[in-house]
């Protein structure tokens, strides 16, 4: 992954400043809260991947514009991810974010709320400085799928999805799409050839799909690694497929017993959601803690890995018939979400 790595060490810089210039440009009283919310991120994957979507296919015909590049167009997807992660951590109620306390429960829900906002709309406010209708429909698709994703997750909450397919189809919105987009995004600004623009959206909904898939087995892992309680997604009643796969080896009594506490929910977070009111049994907290033990102890965690590799393969295919040191990069972001720890 050496490519890789160098590429996202030498990008920081360029992608910091332009935050900081979108930032500067948000009304102040949003100002600190974006502020300590783009500071919780990571490696910036996705203006990462439009970055390196950009380079690959960079033709005449790029998309410019007087004062602002591609950097400015790739935090859009940065700035929409962290909205969508400030509203999140409200709807999850959670006090960590990379081992940091919530924005939430630094600066208030309601704050958040529209501190998220305002970042929605600054971001497109940003891509529409480019004045080109197929990125402004790109992103505006990202956040609809986003949002629809999530609701799809919360009417999931608590329940057993009927197949593999309705879970996936809401880590499709909640999070392959964002990554979709930013592969995409750097295409168009490149100016590449529809079928160009095709590969590097179908690579980044498997890289997204893949994602998010081994972010649910990495749920599993000590809280020191990811910086979050572990088995969140038990406690928070998201049956991912670890969850899904110790379902399906418990007996029938066992099962119905699961099924019971898993449904009812005493978190007063979850009022109002669309989730079956059962009463009586939950989880208990040692409960909890010897499920999450049995799920390690099972493997789960390794098998869900096994699932993202098959969109991990299906990225790679989109991958052929272009070549260089770009190609090699994404060839080493999809060995980057493989091996992912935390
Ligand atoms: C994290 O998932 C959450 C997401 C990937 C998407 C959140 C989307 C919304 C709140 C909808 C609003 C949409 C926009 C664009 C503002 P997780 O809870 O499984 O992961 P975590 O453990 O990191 O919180
Ligand atoms: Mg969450």
């Amino acid at each position: 992954m050496k490519e890789f790595t160098r590429f996202i060490a030498q990008e920081q810089n360029g992608i910091a400043n332009a935050l900081e210039n979108v930032t500067k440009k948000l009304p102040s009283s949003v100002r600190e809260i974006a502020s300590y919310a783009f500071l919780s991120g990571g490696k910036r994957l996705r203006p990462v991947l439009t970055l390196l979507w950009y380079n690959l296919l960079e033709t005449e015909q790029k998309i410019t514009h007087p004062e602002l590049s591609v950097y400015d167009a790739s935090v859009v997807l940065e700035m929409f991810h962290v909205a969508s992660l400030l509203h999140d951590d409200v709807l999850d109620n959670a006090e960590l974010r990379r081992g940091k306390t919530a924005s939430h429960v630094k600066f208030g829900v309601r704050p958040c709320l529209l501190a998220g906002d305002a970042l929605l709309a600054m971001g497109n406010k940003q891509m529409a400085e480019f004045q080109n209708t197929a990125l402004m429909s790109i992103i505006s698709d990202a956040l609809l799928k986003t949002a629809n994703g999530e609701i799809e997750e919360i009417n999931l909450t608590g329940k057993i999805p009927d197949n593999a397919e309705e879970y996936l189809a809401v880590i499709e919105g909640k999070t392959a799409w964002i990554i979709r987009s930013a592969c995409e995004v750097g295409a168009v600004m490149a100016g590449a050839a529809p079928k160009d623009v095709a590969a590097a959206r179908d690579f980044g909904l498997n890289l997204g799909m893949a994602f998010q898939i081994v972010d649910d087995a990495l749920d599993f892992s000590p809280e020191e690694i990811i910086g979050k309680p572990s088995g969140g997604d038990l406690r928070e009643r998201k049956c991912t497929p670890p969850v899904h796969m110790y379902l399906q080896s418990l007996t029938e009594s066992e099962r119905a017993d699961f099924i019971q506490k898993f449904q009812n929910i005493s978190n007063p977070v979850f009022a109002g959601r669309n989730i079956p009111k059962t009463e009586g049994k939950t989880f208990s907290e040692q409960e909890l803690q010897t499920i999450a033990q049995k799920i390690i102890d099972a493997g789960y965690p390794q098998k869900t890995r096994e699932l993202a590799q098959t969109y991990l393969d299906e990225a790679e295919k989109h991958l052929q018939g272009f070549s260089g040191t770009y190609k090699t990069m994404l060839a080493e972001a999809i060995t980057y979400i493989k091996e992912r720890k935390k």
